[in-house]
């Protein structure tokens, strides 16, 4: 399994930390970026990092920015991007098992490595559960892109 990897730099320490995790037990990875302090922004990334999970051309992904949040927001833009941000190791492994996750979404600023490092481990070890999650996972994709809100942005638009 691959994985794609992407920080910007308010993740980039920790996206440094679990790239050597993934060397340490082996996993082949894909670093996207970024690759140093120097501020940059998150939307460039994670665009970068759910385009190669969009075509197939790597397995599962990671991003990382200070929160998760922002980086999670646009890799959902994405078809078939599941992305899960999780802070514990209960969600990291429910996001495989019922929701299929195929991109990790961490903050940077909100969890120490010791803790992402275990959260990571979960949630590329644990399978897709299937059955009637499958369904659910089904439906996710089917819905593909709605217009909404009648052609509106939420909240007025900006
Ligand atoms: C950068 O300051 C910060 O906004 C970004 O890393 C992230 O937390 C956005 O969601």
């Amino acid at each position: 399994m691959k994985i794609a990897l992407g920080s910007d730099h308010a993740g980039f320490e920790l996206k440094e930390d679990l790239r050597a995790y993934l060397t340490e037990r082996q996993v082949a990875f894909l670093d996207l970026g970024t690759f140093s302090e120097a501020p940059v922004d998150y939307p460039d990334v994670a665009a970068k990092v759910a385009e190669k999970v969009c075509r197939g051309e790597v397995a599962r992904g990671l991003l990382i920015c200070g929160t998760g949040i922002g980086m999670s927001i646009v890799a959902n833009r994405f078809a078939g991007v599941r992305a899960a941000l999780c802070h514990d190791i209960y969600t990291a492994r429910i996001s495989r098992e019922h929701n299929d996750a195929n991109i990790l979404a961490l903050g940077g600023r909100l969890i120490g490595k010791g803790l992402a490092r275990e959260i990571l481990k979960t949630w590329l070890e644990t399978e897709f559960q299937g059955g009637r999650h499958e369904r659910r996972v089904q439906k996710i994709s089917a819905l593909g892109e709605k217009p909404g809100c009648g052609g509106q942005q939420p909240g007025g638009g900006r």
